[in-house]
């Protein structure tokens, strides 16, 4: 089955599918994404990740270029047309096509959208042992804005290609006073010697990972300890466990930080377990009915 993209109200063959060399995004970075995964033809957190999308757009003061409702057959359509049963849709919605001019364009523009989606192998949960990945740290380079989910990862990518060239799969950002923020595009976590999970509050400093969500609703659900605190590198190196959430990566334990092995070096028994969890709610689409109304609060 070839692949298809939509694009501005049309399903187009994926390698004929273009924007216009004017679209803010491609000259600003002026726009916004999700990326939702797919599991056995279902969306996971679907509404979640449609509420994220809203609040990107409205701090950026981009409209939606269709109902909710209309997005939702219009991915659903995009999976269809690519014969998708697992893998991942990508959403991109810019402010549109303008003469170059740094100012939102007057009067306001149509949005322009593109979906592409492919797939994916589902990795299982039982085969954790394959999962481990190593992580090292570097600084936090980014603007003071990531919970926006912009296009703009210069310093995302910037940071994830040091990580692989220094033979990690991710790289955790570090802030000035050397607490840990997230990875270049997955949410960080560490479990204490006291059994504790931690992940960083979702203030302004990070993404509000849908993942990141599910698992700490999994986790109050499961009678987990957990804090959403600001943890150290030294922290982390010190942990008993680590691992990294996000949609496409779902969870994967951290094995080594910055060549040092994390607990025993070998996946532990809080990520296994919550790996299987996880893995359960995904069945039924996953774990998150909305998203708690004070993602708005905190961020302002
Ligand atoms: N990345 N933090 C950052 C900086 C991210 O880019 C992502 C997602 C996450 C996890 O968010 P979620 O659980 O909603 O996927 C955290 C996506 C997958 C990407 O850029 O491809």
């Amino acid at each position: 089955m070839s692949r298809v993209a939509y694009v501005n109200g049309q399903y187009v063959p994926h390698g004929e599918a273009s924007v216009h060399i004017e679209d803010r995004g491609y000259q600003f970075a002026d726009g916004v994404y999700e990326v939702v995964n797919i599991d056995n033809g279902q969306f996971i957190d679907l509404e979640p990740h449609l509420d994220r999308l809203d609040r990107s757009l409205d701090e950026l003061r981009i409209a939606w270029p269709m109902s909710r409702r209309a997005m939702k057959l219009v991915m659903r359509q995009v999976i269809t047309r690519n014969g998708i049963k697992d893998g991942l849709i990508y959403i991109q919605i810019t402010r549109g096509v303008a003469p170059r001019n740094h100012a939102f364009p007057s009067p306001l523009l149509p949005p322009s959208i593109v979906m592409t989606a492919r797939k994916l192998a589902q990795p299982k949960a039982e085969d954790i042992e394959t999962a481990g990945i190593k992580v090292m740290t570097t600084e936090d380079i980014r603007w003071t804005r990531p919970d926006i989910k912009s296009v703009s990862l210069l310093p995302n990518i910037l940071c994830k290609q040091k990580a692989a060239e220094a033979g990690c799969y991710e790289a955790w950002l570090v802030d000035r006073d050397g607490f840990v923020v997230e990875g270049s595009c997955t949410n960080a976590w560490i479990v204490t010697k006291d059994n504790e999970v931690v992940t960083r509050q979702a203030d302004n400093s990070i993404l509000s990972g849908i993942t990141r969500l599910s698992f700490l609703k999994a986790l109050e659900d499961n009678g987990i300890k957990f804090s959403e605190r600001k943890f150290t590198v030294e922290e982390a190196y010190n942990a008993k466990e680590a691992f990294i959430t996000a949609s496409t990566t779902r969870i994967k334990p951290v094995l080594e930080i910055d060549g040092k092995p994390i607990g025993n070096g070998h996946p532990g028994e809080t990520v296994a377990k919550l790996r299987t969890i996880y893995w359960n709610l995904m069945k039924n689409g996953g774990n998150l009915p909305k998203v708690p109304t004070n993602i708005r609060e905190n961020h302002g």
